[in-house]
């Protein structure tokens, strides 16, 4: 935690007391996840993810969190989001993307902000990606937290951060892997009948892979798990996928044609436009092996492997 960090004047135009009470308890949104543990099932957040050089940031938008990010500070994107679901509704959002204040300087306010038209401070840019890195690389801002997983809309627009996106192929993003997040939305929405809480994360290169020198880290993979602790089970057709995921349900998607095909084959039938970008369903434990591969610790990503 960074709790010191000298701010410049402009943020500085905090209350004095609130300023003086930070100074003392470092009450900064960005440095745990205590205030917005309730989106993690159990209230526990995934255990064995590497936390060496990580901001855990709760989400706040508008006053209210929304969400909570585990942040690479020096890959310059999270390594996972973690939400709870709620069955889709409504458009998605026309806003502007937004940044984590709190990233730059740890006494600056608690909501994340919309970049700002002209130049953005050096410590914002230092301290995390920006829509520049994003311009002419090839790669779309792919959601960790998708905003098709909300209805409310305050939920959606929290999304819009770039502290929950990943460099994504667009092959992945508007194919495979958009359609993984509406079946996860559609079997949810009829069989999930509390709360559903996911988290949806990145596997690195084993060597990064970068955009704009050194920026932004490439995920090699996305991963993703759900866990549904309460369920129906009255007129579930019985299809492999339903059997495998009723209270959990794992995947991880190519996010580059080149992988090779260990963790996850292609499918050579599937169009140009998506070939290569294959995902593929797997059970909680299953995912959890691969992570622990390649994070190289034992990875929980759900007290008690969600059971009740
Ligand atoms: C992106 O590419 C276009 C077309 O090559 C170019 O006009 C534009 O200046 C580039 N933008 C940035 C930010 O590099
Ligand atoms: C969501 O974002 C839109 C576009 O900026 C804004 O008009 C709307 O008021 C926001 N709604 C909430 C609930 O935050
Ligand atoms: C369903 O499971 C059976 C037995 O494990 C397997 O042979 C079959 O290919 C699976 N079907 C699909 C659609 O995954
Ligand atoms: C895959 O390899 C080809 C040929 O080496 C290269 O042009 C392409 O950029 C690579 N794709 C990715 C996503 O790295």
């Amino acid at each position: 935690m960074q709790c010191l960090n000298s701010a410049p004047r402009s943020l500085l135009a905090l209350p004095v007391v609130v300023a003086l009470a930070s100074l003392w308890i470092c009450r900064a949104e960005v440095g745990g996840f205590t205030a917005c543990s309730q989106f993690f099932y159990n209230k526990q957040p995934p255990t064995g993810l590497k936390s060496e050089g990580t901001a855990q940031i709760c989400q706040r938008y508008w006053n209210r969190y929304h969400f909570a990010s585990l942040y690479d500070r020096r890959r310059r994107t999270p390594l996972y989001s973690a939400y709870v679901f709620s069955p889709e509704g409504g458009t998605r959002p026309k806003i502007n993307w937004m940044y984590e204040p709190q990233l730059a300087y740890s006494k600056a306010g608690p909501d994340m902000m919309p970049f700002p038209r002209g130049p953005i401070d050096q410590n914002v840019v230092e301290s995390q990606a920006v829509i520049l890195d994003y311009t002419n690389s090839s790669y779309t801002r792919g959601h960790l937290n998708p905003s098709l997983h909300h209805s409310d809309v305050g939920d959606k627009n929290a999304t819009f951060t770039l502290t929950n996106i990943v460099p994504q192929k667009e092959g992945s993003n508007d194919g495979p892997w958009a359609d993984f997040e509406g079946q996860t939305s559609s079997l949810l929405t009829k069989h999930c009948e509390k709360e559903a809480y996911i988290v949806t994360g990145v596997i690195p290169y084993e060597t990064d892979h970068w955009i704009k020198h050194d920026r932004v880290a490439i995920p090699e993979y996305l991963w993703s798990a759900y866990c549904c602790p309460s369920y129906r089970v009255e007129n579930v057709p019985i299809t492999n996928l339903t059997l495998l995921g009723l209270s959990t349900l794992a995947a991880i998607g190519r996010n580059d044609p080149n992988s090779t095909e260990e963790i996850v084959p292609i499918d050579k039938k599937k169009g140009k436009r998506w070939r290569g970008y294959d995902v593929r369903r797997m059970s909680l434990k299953t995912l959890e092996m691969y992570l622990k591969q390649r994070y190289g610790s034992a990875i929980s990503i759900f007290d008690n492997g969600c059971s009740l």
